[in-house]
């Protein structure tokens, strides 16, 4: 690998386990660049190209080193990974431990000694490569779950930095957070951090209560003092998304066109439900899709006017969690549209793919009601997606209550994702709403996420930053 002493400084530096982009192989052989799946580069990267900067990363293929390098205006920074690190940091600890651990345990967490091993020898490696990346002074963010440790491990080599981090998903209440063999570490880990930013005020609240109980600090409503005098703040900020561009793409005529299209496709059904989601059992796939076979099922719902589009991209597919999942969502959909289906008419049409924005945005706008219903969600950019995409004040939100969205978008239809009879309800009331009624509360959610977008959330979030020290 081109090493990382190659790279020249910047003022501005993200850290987040993966890059904007990951690298692909095509079918022929050769590698392509691809846009990573997930919230975070969603909504990152426009602000990533508003200020000037680098952002380390991993480009999502195992063993194999390259140098930094510059695509479509970012220049970005390769942290590698071998495959055993990939199975152990990234599957394991990240994904196996970690990810279902802050997500209310809605799968088991595993702990194993080595995926923790692994895990700190990759945090470490990240905050190495960002040391070398950063400008003296400079700012450093650090994203997310995969990376606590890094605040503390660039403190100890770059005391000059100021040093933030976000945590894109939720952060688990004390009694959860207990069961962490590592927990002590991973909360001196993000101390590092002048400034640890939190999607929810309970996250944040959750982080301050651990660490006085844990670790004796004292704290002051959203200050942590340390023994040597130092303080880190934390803070909520819930996330958005580059609003006006995902409406400019919508109103595009070829977006308008393809929506059009899709419609068509779809047989021009009355109404177009549809759920876009990574394929993650976080996210109640398997508990709105019965919901929606039920009210099929019973004739609550015309499956000759009404049609459910579920697009699942593809996500975490060694873990096993993940694996089983995808069977279980096969197989539900097979046994409904089977049962419920007619020649030419399931039903429910079920796309396990990742698409160009472009097609998303014409997704959105073809769907009359948009069903987000995960169990637990840091925010959910999804659902706010959905609200910019609309040519108007039309089209319908079901929300759940457990997505951080949920907290700024109150107008949408909001569910317990656990009561399907409640979602089933929820459903009927937003397919019969009246236009008037689906305009009012329409309205409230676009001034929501136009008056709330990506841009003001990172101001506010390095203003804050750069006022701390
Ligand atoms: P998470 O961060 O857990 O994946 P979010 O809802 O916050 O959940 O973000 C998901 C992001 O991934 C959104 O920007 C969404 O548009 C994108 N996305 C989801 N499914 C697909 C898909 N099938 N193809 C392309 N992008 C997708
Ligand atoms: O915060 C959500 C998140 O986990 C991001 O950290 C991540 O980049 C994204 O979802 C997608 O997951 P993965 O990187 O594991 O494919």
């Amino acid at each position: 690998m081109a090493s990382t002493s190659a790279v020249s400084t910047s003022s501005f530096v993200v850290v987040a386990n993966r890059l904007p982009v990951d690298r692909v192989e095509l079918p022929d052989g050769g590698t392509d660049w691809r846009t990573s799946p997930g919230g975070l580069v969603t909504a990152l990267e426009p602000v990533m190209r508003r200020n000037e900067g680098a952002w380390v990363g991993w480009h999502g293929a195992p063993d194999e080193e390259l140098a930094p390098f510059e695509n479509d205006g970012l220049t970005l920074v390769p942290v590698p990974l071998s495959a055993g690190e990939v199975s152990d940091y990234y599957e394991g600890f990240s994904n196996a431990t970690l990810w279902p651990l802050y997500h209310d345990v809605v799968a088991y967490p595993e702990y194993h000694r080595e995926w923790w091993d692994a895990y700190v020898q990759v945090n470490q490696r990240f905050a190495d490569a960002a040391a070398k990346a950063a400008d003296t002074d400079a700012v450093v963010w650090v994203q997310d779950y995969q990376l606590q440790l890094v605040p503390q491990m660039l403190r100890a080599q770059r005391p000059d930095l100021k040093i933030g981090f976000f945590l894109h998903i939720p952060f688990p209440p004390v009694e959860l957070f207990q069961q962490l063999p590592w927990r002590r570490q991973v909360l001196e880990g993000l101390l590092g951090a002048d400034l640890v930013g939190f999607q929810m005020p309970g996250a944040a609240q959750n982080f301050t209560r651990l660490v006085r109980q844990r670790l004796g600090h004292s704290t002051q409503r959203d200050r942590i003092a340390h023994p040597d005098g130092r303080e880190t703040v934390a803070r909520t900020y819930p996330i958005s998304i580059d609003s006006q561009g995902f409406a400019d793409l919508a109103n595009d005529p070829r977006t308008v066109a393809r929506a059009e299209e899709i419609r068509k496709d779809l047989g021009s059904p009355r109404k177009i439900l549809l759920g876009v989601d990574r394929l993650d059992y976080t996210k109640g796939l398997r508990q709105r899709i019965r919901a929606f076979g039920e009210l099929v099922r019973d004739g609550q719902v015309d499956p000759d006017e009404v049609i459910f589009v579920q697009v699942a991209t593809p996500s975490r597919e060694r873990v096993d969690q993940y694996r089983r999942l995808r069977d279980d969502i096969d197989r539900l959909v097979g046994r409904i549209n089977g049962e419920i289906g007619r020649i030419g008419r399931p039903p429910i049409t079920y796309l396990h793919h990742s698409y160009p924005r472009e097609e998303m945005a014409a997704l959105y706008r073809a769907a009359d009601l948009m069903i987000v219903t995960p169990l637990r969600d840091g925010m959910n950019l999804v659902a706010k997606e959905y609200v910019a995409c609309r040519d108007g004040d039309n089209g319908a939100l079901v929300l759940s209550e457990f997505a951080g969205a949920a907290a700024q978008l109150k107008q949408a239809y909001l569910v317990n994702p656990h009561d399907i009879n409640g979602m089933k309800d929820a459903m009927l009331e937003a397919l019969e709403a009246s236009p008037k009624e689906l305009a009012r509360r329409m309205k409230a959610l676009r001034k929501q996420v136009f008056e709330n977008n990506i841009d003001r959330w990172a101001d506010t979030f390095l203003t804050d930053l750069h006022a701390l020290r």
